[in-house]
């Protein structure tokens, strides 16, 4: 096996706070071993065109671990293999020409920092022969084969500290507040943050609801003498026998955008309890910002972990936290798969127990 001498490293999918921390570590550790690193910018699209790279060293990446976004820029539709284009079927696969730069720049190896897509392109292109790691990125906490991703607990926190925040105005005004929040096609982010701020009603695509249901919590805790109500709501969650809101459809390079379930839930309980309604969603604000300590110190142990993997040989794996030890795990077995929150997880009968509502039945 010869030596990993030179590595490109990017960002893919939508940014999330870390994703800088990721590339601290991975460039420090690198260069501390005496590799050579190579910055891709906005995912691969960097090895479409060699003028969107960028050598890094660790002076380049003093004072980023507090950042969030990604110095190297990022995309969610920008897949090689099916990039959309203005042909008959919308795309184009450019996969042959990323390998093609791939092994002209003499990259022995790419580290991939993303999520699910990302990860899905990296698998592809270490089917064709490149040699690479993958480094798990959400906030939507979401990827199969890892305890955690980055990004999760700074979208947590910040979801939270808005819940507080809108318990003022709920408490004043004697209203119903609802927040909607991201996590796609899983409920971890509303879980989380909703138990964590304090929320009376959660609703979570893996539990879908039945609106009566939650007016009925919200009349409940009127004639309890609690006047307001919080309700957080996944912007994947959808009522039973009915479906999730779309903002927009997915067409060629681009995935269904979710979002609007807020003002439905908010409007019909507004209708059926007869108290004001109000909803707030929380959306990009929940990517930005600064990382948590938690959320930088995982970005580092991932990012270190990669490098140690690729100076190994140990190529094709994503890098998992698994406390207390990070672990590579074939990505074969991570892609493609959706890690939703699990129906007998411990977080969801204890919420039940402490009486906040899932809207079920
Ligand atoms: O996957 C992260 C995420 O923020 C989801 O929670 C959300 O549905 C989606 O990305 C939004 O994507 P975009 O930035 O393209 O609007």
């Amino acid at each position: 096996m010869s030596p990993v001498r030179k590595i490109g490293v990017l960002t893919g999918g939508g940014d999330a706070p870390g994703l800088n921390a990721v590339i601290r570590a991975v460039v420090k550790a690198a260069c501390n071993a005496g590799i050579e690193v190579i910055g891709l910018e906005d995912s691969f699209d960097g090895l479409l065109d060699p003028s969107r790279t960028r050598p890094l060293t660790p002076k380049d990446v003093t004072g980023i671990l507090r950042l969030g976004g990604t110095i190297l820029g990022t995309t969610n539709h920008g897949n090689p293999f099916e990039y959309p284009a203005d042909t008959a079927n919308g795309k184009v696969d450019y996969s042959d020409r990323v390998v093609e730069t791939f092994h002209k720049m003499g990259l022995d190896a790419l580290v991939a920092i993303g999520g699910d897509g990302t990860l899905g392109i990296a698998h592809q292109f270490f089917l064709k022969g490149i040699p690479l790691v993958g480094v798990p990125k959400t906030i939507d906490n979401d990827i199969v084969g890892t305890t955690t991703c980055f990004g999760f607990d700074t979208a947590v926190s910040f979801a939270a500290d808005a819940i507080d925040r809108l318990h003022s105005t709920a408490e004043a005004h004697k209203r119903i507040m609802v927040v909607e929040v991201m996590g796609r096609y899983a409920g971890w982010i509303a879980l989380h943050a909703g138990v964590g701020g304090g929320a009376d009603v959660i609703l979570m695509p893996e539990i879908p609801y039945s609106i009566e249901c939650v007016a009925e919590h919200v009349r409940r805790r009127d004639a309890l003498g609690a006047k307001f109500s919080i309700v957080v709501v996944a912007e994947g969650a959808k009522p039973i026998g009915g479906e999730r809101v779309v903002l927009e459809q997915a067409r060629a390079g681009y995935v269904e955008r979710l979002g609007g379930v807020g003002v439905t839930v908010a409007t019909a309980l507004e209708e059926m309890t007869g108290k004001d309604a109000r909803y707030v969603v929380l959306g990009h604000l929940q990517r930005g910002g600064a990382p948590t300590p938690f959320d930088r110190v995982l970005a580092t142990r991932l990012g270190g972990k990669a490098v140690e993997l690729l100076r190994r040989g140990v190529f094709g794996k994503m890098v998992a936290n698994h406390p207390p030890d990070m672990v590579p795990v074939p990505l074969a077995d991570v892609v493609g798969r959706t890690r939703t929150v699990p129906l007998d997880y411990d977080l969801l009968a204890t919420a039940r127990a402490i009486g906040i509502s899932f809207g079920e039945p």
